[in-house]
């Protein structure tokens, strides 16, 4: 127990405080993942990102709650208008076309890897951490491509194009796992469940 939320080594909560920065520095990695231009293959309405692995490793390292907070924050710093998505797009314009639902699904997609991942606190191994990241990638499919269905009234053709988000997810997955296995291992006390 530590009612304080003193942050005792050895003890499996920290300080309020550093759990507050740690929600805060990802939001900001998952904007520094912003910087790498999107990639519209074939003109296609939804780029090809870097920034889905930020939500995933948000997920993998935070947990849920503080998981999901991070991409919150970063989604509501967009929303009010910040240039944070790649191409330096921002405001509410990106949430009212083809790829919103993506950006509203790295929501769905953190919490989803962290509930996965908690299970496996406080060293969560590699199964686990691929499980837990292809089940967000999912999710993220699962919001994403019915939202870009919605605005070109053709969601097969939405997920048609969206098998070419795959190779490169499954890359992204792969590499979110490894650095969240040995993130885990070198901080266990990351997994604190407040
Ligand atoms: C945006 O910047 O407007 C959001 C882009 C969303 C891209 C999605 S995330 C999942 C899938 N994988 C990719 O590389 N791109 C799409």
């Amino acid at each position: 127990e530590d009612p304080e939320g003193a942050n005792v080594p050895g003890t499996r909560n920290p300080a309020p405080a550093a759990n507050l920065a740690r929600t805060v520095v990802f939001a900001a990695f998952i904007a520094v993942l912003g910087i790498f231009p999107g990639l519209y293959i074939g003109g296609a309405a939804v780029p090809i990102v870097l920034q889905n692995m930020g939500p995933l490793l948000a997920g993998s390292i935070l947990g849920a709650r503080r998981g999901g907070a991070a991409v919150l924050l970063f989604v509501a710093l967009v929303a009010l208008g910040l240039p944070l998505l790649s191409g330096g797009r921002g405001g509410i314009a990106p949430f009212a076309g083809p790829s919103g639902g993506f950006v509203l699904g790295w929501i769905a997609s953190a919490v989803v890897v962290g509930l996965i991942v908690q299970r496996a606190m406080p060293r969560p191994g590699l199964v686990t951490l691929l499980v837990a990241n292809v089940a967000g990638v999912a999710v993220d499919y699962l919001v994403g491509i019915p939202y870009w269905g919605a605005f070109t009234g053709d969601i097969g053709s939405a997920a048609v194009q969206s098998l070419v988000f795959l190779p490169g997810d499954a890359v992204k997955l792969v590499a979110v796992s490894l650095v969240a296995v040995a993130v885990h291992r070198a901080v266990p006390t990351l997994s604190a469940p407040r």
